[in-house]
């Protein structure tokens, strides 16, 4: 369900990483919808179609920059470039993430590496160096952090991005509680089974490892959830709006599930 037109989140500037596709874009269109001036950051030196078109469709209020949130300079310039634009950041949605799998006993140091550089540590520089941007601008703002019901429960075949998904629900608290005294709420949204090009990926590694054919992990874990079907991308603004709004002012520390049912907390 998309969050509707309004004015949930008039005039705040928002920063989302790995807004060019998925779940990014979806919530940046919720965000827009919602009055707030955004910045899309993604890997890509252009934006992707449907960055473009929502830099059509709200002329003045989008700008599409590109970075990758391993490099530290990058985040450093595409902050910059986010507030010389717009003026200081409000709200951070900090979704740049990669997923790949493999039996435990193949989960080697090169999967380690790429998955935890993005889903980790690119994850909390962007987070640790938005947030001294607020805390210096006195600005009570709100973070959203990507999480997964993969980081609630460990997976036999995903160790390594569930774990990364782990220390995100982590990183979640211990920056609520440094940021509390500062008015600035850090929340995170644990998505189930979410039908992205992320999912393309997802479900060609699974039918490798578990011998299925193309599409028949997709229709399984669909089936499985409890609403009976895969999110689509929209389904996650409706939560992605409402933490990032007033609507949320006494909401931090906490992880939100946005699954179908799937985890129950
Ligand atoms: N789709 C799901 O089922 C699901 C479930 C739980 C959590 N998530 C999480 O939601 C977030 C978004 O996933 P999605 O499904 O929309 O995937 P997606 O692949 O559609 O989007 C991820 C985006 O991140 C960008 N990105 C990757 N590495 C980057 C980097 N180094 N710097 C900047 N941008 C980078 C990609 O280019 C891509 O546009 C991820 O953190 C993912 O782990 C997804």
């Amino acid at each position: 369900m998309s969050a509707g037109g309004g004015s949930r989140l008039q005039n705040r500037r928002a920063l989302l990483t790995g807004a060019a596709s998925g779940i990014g874009a979806a919530v940046a269109k919720a965000y827009l919808d919602q009055g707030a001036f955004c910045t899309l950051v993604d890997l890509a030196a252009d934006p992707s179609p449907q960055a473009a078109e929502l830099l059509a469709a709200f002329p003045g209020r989008a700008q599409y920059v590109a970075g990758d949130v391993r490099r530290m300079g990058d985040i450093d310039r595409f902050i910059t470039q986010a507030e010389e634009r717009f003026g200081p950041i409000d709200i951070l949605f900090n979704n740049a993430g990669l997923f790949d799998l493999a039996p435990l006993l193949e989960s080697d140091e090169a999967m380690f590496d790429k998955l935890f550089a993005v889903n980790v540590k690119g994850a909390f520089f962007v987070m640790q160096k938005v947030l001294a941007h607020m805390v210096e601008n006195r600005t009570r703002g709100a973070v959203i952090n990507l999480s997964s019901q993969a980081g609630r429960r460990g997976e036999a075949l995903v160790a390594h991005y569930c774990a990364t998904k782990a220390a995100m629900i982590s990183y979640t608290q211990s920056a609520a509680l440094a940021m509390a005294p500062h008015g600035i709420r850090v929340n995170a949204i644990a998505p189930g089974v979410i039908d992205t090009p992320m999912w393309k990926h997802v479900d060609a590694l699974f039918a490798k490892y578990e011998n299925l054919s193309l599409g028949e992990k997709k229709r399984q874990v669909g089936e499985a959830v409890p609403l009976g079907y895969m999110g689509a991308p929209s389904d996650i603004a409706g939560a992605a709006v409402f933490l990032a709004s007033d609507e949320a002012s006494y909401i931090t520390a906490q992880v939100l599930n946005v699954d179908g049912g799937n985890v129950m907390s």
